[in-house]
């Protein structure tokens, strides 16, 4: 066994990366990830080639332990990732906006294999430690896997969307799935702290919500570029577009915006606060042309959109079918962003009240989406 198959190769890995902060070393060089992983994943069957186990479980790269919720899935077939053991950089980059501090009480969301959960005990003492998980088989590994670390956290079964009244008051809450809006529940639980949560809408989920309680209140901002599974309460669309076009024929018109323009991370966040049902996909033609196409595809899977990307184009082709005319949707939340000045992702804002969620822009009172 080399170091790097062992959590000293994983310790190394994060701290090469500047991945490691301090507060954060002593749980990571003493929670050992292999206690968290089975010998099957997604990345395969490993249970005659232990030294393969060794180098995915010992390297800063995410494990998916489950697709399609733990239903049979045939090869071929679409796979959703329903449950993971996150990628340890990932854990950590969101811990770190957490600013946990000893003496905390933890509500996490999401207990998937339980490793973060582990962490969170070793750092603040199980009796700090609440995990929520939606998946009854999940949790019971992850419990099992919990004791065998030597952890005896609460874990729950249960929509992470109600929290967990019984450990309240909290003073940080962690969701490891994306949520569209931060559940009032949340706020109730933890009226003086800070919620972090992947946070998003079907168009866009690649953002960090980092938000501050104050007697009930709550106000943060956005950062990072989070790709986490969907709160399975919250889900949009997924799958391929071979699932969703079938040879149909759709309204055909040109568009002078350059399709790739809207899909660029600050255009797609703000588009995503109007567009939350429909999401996008972005293929390169693969030849040497240069040429791609955007599909639009909605959540229900009843309309779609493409547009035609060719270099040095003054126009771009666009087909539109079903219900919904998803590209003008999206041109429409794109033309308003263009015109508030094409703000990046980071001016923005979000406040969670009595009043509901709202994002704005530079100034809570300069409200921009109600998503
Ligand atoms: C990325 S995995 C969790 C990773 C885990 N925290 C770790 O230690 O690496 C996301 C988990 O969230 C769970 N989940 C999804 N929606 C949920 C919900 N509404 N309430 C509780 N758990 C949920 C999934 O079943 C999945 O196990």
């Amino acid at each position: 066994m080399t170091t790097q198959q062992t959590q000293h190769g994983l310790v190394q890995a994060l701290e090469s990366k500047g991945a490691l902060p301090p507060d954060w070393r002593g749980t990571v060089v003493s929670v050992d990830r292999g206690l968290f992983i089975p010998d099957v994943f997604e990345g395969g069957d490993f249970t005659a080639d232990p030294e393969g186990w060794l180098r995915a479980v010992y390297s800063d790269a995410p494990v998916v332990t489950q697709v399609n919720d733990g239903k049979p899935t045939s090869d071929g077939e679409f796979k959703l990732f329903t449950s993971s053991s996150s990628m340890p950089s990932v854990m950590l980059e969101m811990l770190d906006l957490l600013d946990v501090r000893e003496g905390h009480r933890v509500l996490e969301i999401g207990t998937g294999v339980g490793y973060n959960a582990a962490w969170l005990c070793y750092r603040l003492g199980e009796r700090a430690v609440t995990s929520v998980e939606l998946d009854e088989a999940v949790l019971n590994t992850a419990r099992a896997n919990l004791k065998r670390a030597g952890f005896g956290p609460a874990t729950v079964l249960g929509n992470g969307r109600e929290g967990h009244r019984t450990g309240a008051p909290y003073h940080r809450v962690l969701s490891t799935c994306t949520m569209r809006d931060v559940p009032k529940a949340w706020l109730e639980q933890c009226p003086d702290g800070r919620i972090v949560t992947p946070w998003g809408s079907s168009f866009f989920s690649g953002s960090y919500a980092t938000l501050d309680v104050v007697g009930g209140n709550a106000r943060g901002s956005f950062s990072g570029y989070p790709a986490f599974m969907w709160d399975r309460t919250q889900r949009g669309g997924a799958g391929r577009v071979t699932d969703i076009y079938h040879g149909e024929e759709g309204e055909k018109g040109t568009t002078d915006i350059a399709p790739q323009n809207v899909v660029q991370d600050d255009a797609a966040f703000f588009t995503a606060l109007s567009v939350t049902d429909a999401w996008y996909r972005w293929y390169e033609a693969d030849d040497d042309s240069g040429e791609a196409t955007l599909w639009l595809l909605a959540d229900d899977r009843k309309s779609w959109a493409t547009v035609e990307y060719i270099p040095q184009a003054e126009a771009y082709e666009v087909e539109q079918y079903g219900p919904r005319a998803l590209w003008a949707e999206v041109r429409e939340a794109f033309l308003r962003w263009y015109g508030l000045g094409r703000p990046e992702r980071a001016r923005f804002g979000l406040s969670v009240d009595g009043g509901g969620q709202r994002v704005w822009l530079d100034d809570p009172r300069h409200v921009v989406g109600r998503p």
